[in-house]
C-alpha cells in the first residue's frame, strides 16, 4: 500500500494532539510525520506514533516535501500557510473555518458527502465541530423524510475553545470549591465564568443578533446537504463540560415521520449509534461519548409543536468527529478514491 508525508499544522493544539492518537490508532499510512506549530514550540520533543518528533515552526517550504497536511491552527495560519502548501503540491484538510464557505472547497462528513472529495483543487474544508455532529444524526433522517427546517440549541464542551479551554474550567472549580486563587492562574479563555455556568455565547455576536457559530450550523448544512434553502435557527452555548458537544434539535420535514422509521435509518448510519431505553435512564450523554469515533442520538420523538417534526437530542466527541477523527476519515476516504493529491 503506497504510504504518504503528512504534516500536522497545530500539533501542540488540543485538535492536534488528538490528530496524533488517532493516527496510530487508525494506522494511518504515513511514510513520514512532520509536526509544525508556531516559532513558541519549536523545537520541543513530543512523543507520537512509537517515536520522538520534534516540533518545527511553520513555514512556507515546511510544505515542500509533504503529501498531505492537515491544518488545526485557526483561521488566520490557515489563510496565511494553505495555499502555500498547495502550490507545493501539498493537499489541505483544513480544521477552521477559514474557507468552509469556498465554492471551490469542498466542506465533507465523510458519511454524507464523500463524492465531493473528487472535485477538490488542493484544499479541503473539516466542519465546525457542533455542525458535523448534528449533521450525523440529521442526514440519515433527511434521507427518509427530505429535511425541510430544523431548531438547534448546542450544549458545547470547554474544550471546544482550544487546549486552553479545560484548563480555565479546571482552575475556576478549584477557585470556587476551595475559596482560594490559583497561584499563576492563566486568564480565562471565556467572557464569564464557565464554571457552574451556562454561556449562551460561542465566537462573535453579528448585527442580527446570532453569533457567527450559530451562522455556521445553517450555512454549513446547507453546503453539505446540498439544501441551499435550508431554513435553520440555532443558539450556542457554552456549558462546564470537557469535551463532547450536544445538541438538542427539532427538525421539520416533508414526508409525514414515524418513529421506527425513524428509529431504523438512526440505528443503521454508519457512524451513529442510536442509545435510547426508555425506562432504564439510557440516553446519549458526553462523558459516555468522548473518546468514542461513533456519535450517539436518542431521545427520539415526534415534535408536538410542528407537522411532520421530531425532535432529539445527539451527542459527539467534538475533538473527535467534529475536527480529528473526521480529518482524518477525509485523508482515509481520498486515499480509497485516489483522489489525495493536487487537482488542477
Ligand atoms: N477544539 C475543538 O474542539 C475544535 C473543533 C473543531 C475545529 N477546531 C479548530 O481547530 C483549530 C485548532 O483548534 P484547537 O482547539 O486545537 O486550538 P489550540 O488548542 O489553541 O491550538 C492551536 C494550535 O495552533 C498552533 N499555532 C498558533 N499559531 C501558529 C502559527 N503562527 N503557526 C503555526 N501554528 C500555530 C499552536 O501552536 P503553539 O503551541 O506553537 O502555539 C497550537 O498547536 C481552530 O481553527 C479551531 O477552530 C477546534
Amino acid at each position: 500500500m503506497k504510504k504518504f508525508k503528512l504534516g500536522i499544522v497545530g500539533a501542540t493544539g488540543a485538535v492536534g494532539q488528538e490528530i496524533l492518537k488517532l493516527l496510530e490508532k487508525r494506522e494511518f499510512p504515513a511514510s513520514e510525520i512532520k509536526l509544525l506549530a508556531s516559532s513558541r514550540s519549536a523545537g520541543t520533543e513530543v512523543e507520537a506514533l512509537g517515536g520522538v518528533h520534534k516540533i518545527e515552526e511553520t513555514t512556507p517550504e515546511s510544505f515542500s516535501d509533504l503529501d498531505v497536511a492537515i491544518f488545526s491552527a485557526g483561521s488566520d495560519n490557515s489563510v496565511k500557510f494553505a495555499h502555500e502548501a498547495v502550490k507545493r503540491d501539498c493537499v489541505v484538510i483544513d480544521n477552521s473555518s477559514a474557507f468552509r464557505m469556498d465554492t471551490s472547497v469542498p466542506l465533507v462528513v465523510p458519511e454524507i458527502n464523500a463524492g465531493d472529495l473528487e472535485k477538490h483543487q488542493g484544499i479541503i474544508a473539516n466542519p465546525n465541530c457542533s455542525s458535523a455532529i448534528a449533521l450525523m444524526a440529521i442526514y440519515p433522517l433527511h434521507k427518509r423524510f427530505g429535511l425541510k427546517k430544523f431548531f438547534a440549541s448546542t450544549y458545547q464542551a470547554v474544550s471546544g475553545a482550544g487546549a486552553m479551554g479545560p484548563i480555565s474550567l479546571d482552575q475556576e472549580v478549584t477557585e470556587m470549591v476551595t475559596g482560594a486563587p490559583v497561584p499563576n492562574a492563566m486568564p480565562s479563555v471565556f467572557p464569564h465564568p464557565i464554571a457552574f455556568n451556562l454561556i449562551p455565547h460561542v465566537d462573535q455576536f453579528r448585527e442580527d443578533g446570532y453569533t457567527k457559530e450559530e451562522l455556521k450550523m445553517r450555512n454549513e448544512a446547507r453546503k453539505i446537504l446540498s439544501l441551499p434553502n435550508l431554513k435553520v435557527s440555532c443558539t450556542c452555548v457554552r456549558v462546564p463540560v470537557y469535551r463532547a458537544h450536544s445538541i438538542s434539535i427539532n427538525a421539520e420535514f416533508s414526508d409525514p415521520v414515524n418513529l421506527p422509521d425513524a428509529k431504523k435509518v438512526l440505528s443503521s448510519f454508519n457512524g451513529l449509534d442510536f442509545v435510547e431505553k426508555v425506562g432504564e435512564n439510557v440516553y446519549p450523554m458526553p462523558i459516555y461519548t468522548s473518546e468514542k469515533e461513533n456519535c450517539q442520538v436518542g431521545r427520539l420523538r415526534v415534535d408536538h409543536a410542528s407537522d411532520n417534526g421530531l425532535a432529539f437530542w445527539v451527542t459527539g466527541d467534538q475533538l473527535w468527529k467534529g475536527a480529528a477523527l473526521n480529518a482524518i476519515q477525509i485523508a482515509e476516504e481520498m486515499i480509497r478514491r485516489n483522489c489525495l493529491r493536487k487537482i488542477f
